[in-house]
């Protein structure tokens, strides 16, 4: 499956997803640099003398663009969601101090060295689920040091391991505790500076995003942090629209957003603007599935009005620790009532545009980035078909080995 062709999807266009029977591609330096048919490729003068990866007839894809994840936290939250399986919602268990705040508190009480370990082992089973490049948001600091002490990390973490990481400063992700008497607009000049002006100066996020929605920050307050994130040179993209409708996702198509995501309590009036819009309808079916609700957003009429959509796992302690994007896949099937190319299509080329990386990621075309993912399975249907088991079976970063299957060698 190449997904060659102009990204981004919309309408019908998410189901093409150019596929090539019998193909092969030539590798060389960490990019395409051939792909068609297996006889054409292998026909090719630069392909003489290149060395052979045969991959069995296998499925054969562009790596995984997960474009939402909070990578960096410091420990789970199970007993938060043994709370709600007995009944308590995910806004009360905020109100009282836990959700976000109690990853807050661990995060700030953490070494960097465990912080480091868990983010560098969560890399290595995105790897193992075929995602080659994903985004990763601050948001559990909440103060200067600490929020800064995360988009280091991200910087650092990109030279310790093989997979892309596209930081986001979210700042604006809870009033932390210590400000909660003061007033939420005292932690906002915070975000605003010297956060933001240390984001931008030094080039920690390529991103700014806020998290807009009852419980959190209010649409005003949004729109003023992403606008002097944009004036720090970061693009703005907004959690928007997840628990209660608040205009997060209009505000975002007005600011040129990357991306709206979450998007569960959008109306037909949202639908209209982000589908005449380039920003993103992020999806993130893996949070309402962990919070156990049944309102999914309305994915079908998104993409019928011609929004467009990707999906992304949105990993994080509180409402969605999951790392695989083929479990993802799974819901967008079942959930969404997206079918599995349109699963695939959100979770590739939509998923590189949602970060502004379509041009090196995203598709499997000549001067694109070698980042390939392979599934032990005869047939695309089956990687959203299958569930809770991994048929990931090679993931290439940059035409290099980042993860082979135990039976990988058959
Ligand atoms: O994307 N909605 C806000 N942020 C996260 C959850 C954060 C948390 O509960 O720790 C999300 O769902
Ligand atoms: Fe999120």
């Amino acid at each position: 499956m190449t997904l060659r062709g102009r990204g981004p999807r919309r309408g019908k266009a998410l189901s093409n997803l150019g596929i090539i029977e019998d193909g092969a591609l030539l590798l060389c330096d960490g990019l395409i640099e051939a792909v068609g048919p297996r006889a054409k490729v292998e026909a090719l003068a630069a392909a003489k003398g290149a060395e052979k990866l045969n991959v069995g007839g296998r499925v054969v894809l562009p790596g995984f663009v997960d474009s939402h994840t909070h990578l960096i936290h410091a420990a789970s939250r199970a007993e938060e969601y043994e709370l709600r399986i007995q009944g308590a919602s995910y806004e009360e268990i905020a109100r009282k101090g836990g959700g976000i705040l109690n990853s807050v508190e661990k995060l700030r009480a953490a070494t960097h060295e465990a912080l480091e370990k868990r983010a560098l082992a969560a890399l290595k089973r995105f790897a193992t689920y075929g995602t080659t490049t994903l985004e990763a948001k601050s948001g559990y600091g909440l103060n200067v040091d600490a929020e800064l002490k995360i988009l280091f990390l991200h910087l650092e973490l990109r030279a310790k391991q093989p997979l892309d990481i596209v930081s986001t400063f979210l700042g604006a992700h809870a009033v932390p505790e210590e400000f909660r008497a003061r007033g939420a607009e005292r932690y906002i000049s915070v975000v605003l500076e010297p956060l933001l002006r240390e984001a931008g100066e030094n080039k920690l996020a390529e991103f700014c995003d806020v998290f807009c929605d009852r419980g959190a920050f209010t649409l005003e307050q949004t729109r003023q942090i992403l606008e002097e994130g944009k004036r720090r040179g970061l693009t703005p993209r907004v959690h928007a629209e997840q628990l209660t409708r608040t205009g997060a996702a209009q505000l975002g198509v007005q600011l040129g957003a990357a991306s709206c995501d979450h998007l569960e309590h959008i109306n037909a009036s949202d639908i209209q603007a982000l589908a005449k819009s380039k920003t993103v309808a992020a999806l993130l079916p893996g949070c309402d599935f962990h919070l156990g609700s049944k309102e999914y957003a309305p994915a079908r009429k998104l993409i019928d009005a011609g929004a467009i959509v990707a999906l992304a796992t949105d990993y994080n302690p509180g409402t969605s620790p999951t790392l695989s994007m083929p479990m993802i896949l799974s819901l967008a099937c079942t959930q969404l009532r997206m079918t599995p190319a349109e699963a695939i299509t959100a979770a590739t080329i939509n998923g590189a545009y949602a970060l502004r990386l379509e041009k090196s990621i995203g598709s499997l075309e000549v001067g694109r980035l070698a980042d390939i993912a392979v599934f032990d399975v005869a047939d695309y249907r089956e990687i959203p078909y299958h569930f809770g088991i991994n048929t990931c079976w090679l993931t290439l970063k940059r035409g290099v080995v980042v993860h082979a299957a135990t039976n990988a060698n058959s």
